[in-house]
């Protein structure tokens, strides 16, 4: 007979590391022109369900796009890697994740699921859920930052490291190359990666998918504010901003942004700051990069991996590529 096992979760980022992080990266980000800040900040208990109801939004399909071509490639996915450790970078829910976990226990390589999130809480819920549905996998959580912690993420067997939702679109080129070596590293040399990349496509439909009808990515976007006011006692007005979401053809990126209504000064207390905005001035909050084939296969080559299988949706929205060890 077998029984759930309890999952077990390491957390490398408790909540004074997650506000130490915080405080450095407003900072710098606050007192740089243009002003920027990480997109991983957004995510905190209101940020993550904001997320979670983006996915359901119909602007927004690369999720929709990502879940039809797993469902018809997981069979292969998992015949092709056998792998006996599944790692999921920035797994949120795990919802798609779900697929991979069954065709994975189905050929009957998978022992360990590995899920390494910012939010404990998301992170928390999912591996209960999963320990639940999966009797006798071992589930072993890790609350880190995927850039700084997946050499503590624990590997047993051959591992497949599976980063999908284009979170890597979040990264900007040089930071994707060393974060794309750093899991080429982990692979060892029998593992691979799963890496899901939004495309290129119709600008417009592109920025629609950033800046739905209903409004709700631009209180995701929003949201961040009111991080920074709870966790460093700042005093942005939320009205006094508004959501951008704009495609900028060079970079090949859809850029978000917080654009001041006003000519303002916001004092952010806990880091004994005050900050001018000027009417119009914008604050970066997230690039999410569009690929192409070509650009994938030479990120991937440039980590030292090769591009064993490319599938996309029907419509050519969204790409899967399973890379390996070259
Ligand atoms: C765009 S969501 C994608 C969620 C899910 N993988 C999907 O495909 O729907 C990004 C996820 O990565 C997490 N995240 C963002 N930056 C992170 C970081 N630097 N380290 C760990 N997790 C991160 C967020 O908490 C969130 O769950």
């Amino acid at each position: 007979m077998s029984s759930a096992l309890e999952p077990r979760i390491d957390v490398l980022l408790g909540p004074d590391d997650l506000r130490h992080a915080l405080r450095a990266d407003v900072l710098a980000g606050l007192t740089r022109a243009p002003k920027e800040l990480p997109p991983k900040w957004f995510y905190d208990e209101a940020g993550s369900a904001l997320f979670e109801q983006i996915t359901r939004l119909p602007e927004y399909y690369p999720t929709r796009r990502e879940r039809e071509i797993l469902t018809s490639e997981v069979a292969a996915i998992a015949h092709l890697t056998r792998a006996e450790t599944l790692i999921e970078l920035g797994s949120g829910t795990s919802e798609k994740t779900r697929l991979l976990l069954a065709a994975l226990s189905g050929v009957g390589t998978l022992r360990r699921f590995v899920p390494l999130d910012l939010n404990e809480r998301v992170l928390r819920g999912s591996t209960v859920a999963i320990a639940g549905r999966y009797p006798g996998l071992e589930v072993h959580g890790v609350v880190g930052d995927f850039e700084r912690h997946l050499g503590r993420a624990p590997v047993e067997g051959i591992p497949l490291v599976a980063f999908l939702g284009s979170t890597i679109g979040n990264l900007k080129p040089v930071a994707r190359a060393a974060f794309l070596a750093k899991i080429a590293a982990h692979l060892g040399t029998n593992g691979a990666l799963l890496l899901g990349t939004d495309l290129v496509k119709d600008p417009a439909r592109l920025e629609a998918a950033y800046d739905d009808a209903a409004g709700v990515t631009a209180a995701f976007n929003l949201n961040l504010l009111s991080v920074l006011n709870r966790e460093l006692g700042a005093d942005f007005d939320p009205g006094a901003f508004e959501h951008v979401a704009r495609w900028d053809p060079g970079a090949e990126w859809v850029e978000l942004a917080l654009r001041s209504r006003r000519d303002q000064r916001v004092r952010v207390a806990g880091l004994a700051l005050e900050v001018a905005f000027a009417q119009g001035e914008e604050l970066r909050t997230e690039v999410s990069a569009k690929f192409r084939r070509e650009g994938v296969e030479a990120e991937l080559e440039a980590a030292g991996l090769e591009l064993l299988r490319w599938w996309t949706d029907a419509r050519g929205d969204f790409a899967l590529s399973l890379a390996v060890p070259a």
